[in-house]
């Protein structure tokens, strides 16, 4: 058998993992949900199915990962006997990949068009409506965006095709930290801007009674979407993570990461957007009109906004690769492909319904299915449905399926780890999280 590669220390899963969870998704599509769906109310779902729901599936894919040491296809296999259906769990996750793959390329795109217009200074002395002109004029230029995504896409498949270790560890490892140091400065920023408090109320006051089932299955479906959990992701990085490293200690200092780096950026965009009259439910725009906003009257505006939009890049890299290293991963395993050959086909298979989601956003497209576009669909049917199913049956795995036995003896390292909370992690695993992730499920069934 091939030898596997794996991570080489214990701060290459973590590393690893926060590179993949700490992406569009925090900075993108957390302020774009929390601002659709009430603030506060939203935040407050978000914290509890993040930390509660979402560090406890994040080892159980590690588990799953680690145990098997093979994609989510063959892990599914290995652990449940060759008759079994589980490895449906794991070509559902593969595919899901695929999904979010093709529209998160679609900002993607826009992150790498960003970080030109930053270089070559567009944004200074714009007002609104100047700033909100660009974000339309760039998706819908002819070519621009499809070509930015493609470039995305091709740069994604280079760094996957050169393996996990040199690709995924090395990225990942100094740059993430430097994000989170831009980010604070520019949270202090934004709470000096006259709309902080205004936005700040928004942002962290609950109004309870928003509380529905749409907001419930956002929030889970936004927690699950931001950890890169219920797909596989963190079962293929899971498989890679090293026989003593501490899996519990790795996951809760990712979920803790991530959900920081959220709440930043919430702290970032809302006092900026009540400042300078920007609709919190802006949707897909909201990021794209209110940093530059809060760039062009910053001081040293255009150097913060160049280095930003250039880590920015770099985390949203971190996550394709970690989405495509899925797909590379279960054909290079399940089929004969090599590395590169398969990093290739799968970036150009998303590159097919990839280039329609961008291609959707423009004013009058025509690739809508039933009242959304092409984009809304691919994030709405992911974020949903096929992760909160997917996250659910990997609990179900773990908690019923797999013996207690091999569980624990993942979650302790063969016993060499102290076992009490493990246990108590192990409860969650086996009965609050389904029920949780079933109830929260259901409530958007009957809205
Ligand atoms: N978690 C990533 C983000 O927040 C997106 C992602 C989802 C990556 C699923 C991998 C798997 O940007």
């Amino acid at each position: 058998m091939k030898q596997r590669e794996n991570f080489s220390s214990k701060l290459g899963i973590i590393v690893a993992t926060a590179g993949s969870a700490l992406g569009l998704g925090n900075i993108y599509r957390f302020p774009c949900e929390a601002g659709a769906n009430g603030g506060g109310a939203f935040l407050i779902v978000y914290l509890i199915t993040a930390l509660l729901i979402g560090t406890p599936l994040m080892i159980s894919e590690f588990i799953i990962g680690r145990r098997s040491r093979s994609n989510p296809i063959g892990a599914f296999r290995t652990l449940s006997g060759k008759k079994s259906a589980w490895p449906v769990v794991g070509y559902l996750g593969v595919l899901c990949a695929f999904l979010i793959l093709a529209f998160y390329t679609t900002v993607a795109g826009w992150t790498l068009g960003y970080l030109g217009k930053s270089a070559a200074n567009h944004f200074a002395g714009q007002d609104l409506t100047q700033i909100q002109a660009q974000f339309i004029s760039f998706t819908n230029h002819p070519w621009l965006p499809v070509a930015c995504q493609l470039a995305f896409l091709a740069l994604t498949a280079f760094v996957v095709a050169r393996g996990v270790k040199d690709g995924i560890e090395k990225w990942s490892k100094i740059l993430m930290p430097l994000l989170l140091v831009i980010m604070v400065v520019l949270c202090i920023n934004s709470l000096t801007l006259s709309g902080a408090k205004e936005g700040l109320r928004f942002f962290f006051n609950p109004d309870f009674s928003k509380i529905n089932g749409r907001v419930l299955i956002s929030a889970l479906g936004q927690s699950f979407f931001s950890l890169s959990i219920g797909m596989g992701a963190l079962i293929t990085y899971g498989s890679y993570i090293g026989s003593k490293d501490n899996m519990v200690s790795s996951a809760t200092g990712v979920v803790l990461a991530d959900t920081l780096v959220a709440v930043l950026a919430g702290i970032i965009i809302f006092p900026a957007a009540f400042t300078y009259g920007i609709q919190p439910e802006a949707g897909a725009s909201l990021a794209f009109t209110t940093l530059p906003m809060v760039f062009q009257q910053m001081t040293g505006g255009y150097f913060f906004c160049l280095i930003f939009f250039l880590l920015l890049v770099i985390a949203t890299l971190t996550s394709t690769i970690s989405l495509l290293e899925v797909i590379v991963a279960a054909l290079t395993e399940e089929t004969h492909l090599s590395r590169p050959v398969a990093a290739i086909i799968g970036a150009a298979g998303t590159a097919v319904i990839g280039v329609l989601a961008t291609l959707s956003f423009r004013t009058g497209s025509s690739l809508h299915i039933g009242g959304s576009t092409v984009f809304d669909l691919l994030d709405h049917m992911t974020a949903s449905y096929f992760m909160p199913i997917g996250g659910l049956l990997i609990v179900l795995f773990v908690g019923w399926v797999m013996k207690r036995a091999d569980a624990m003896d993942e979650l302790t390292n063969g016993g060499t780890l102290r076992s009490g909370l493990r246990k108590v992690i192990y409860c969650i695993i086996r009965y609050l999280a389904p029920v949780a992730i079933t109830v929260i499920f259901i409530s958007q069934l009957v809205r």
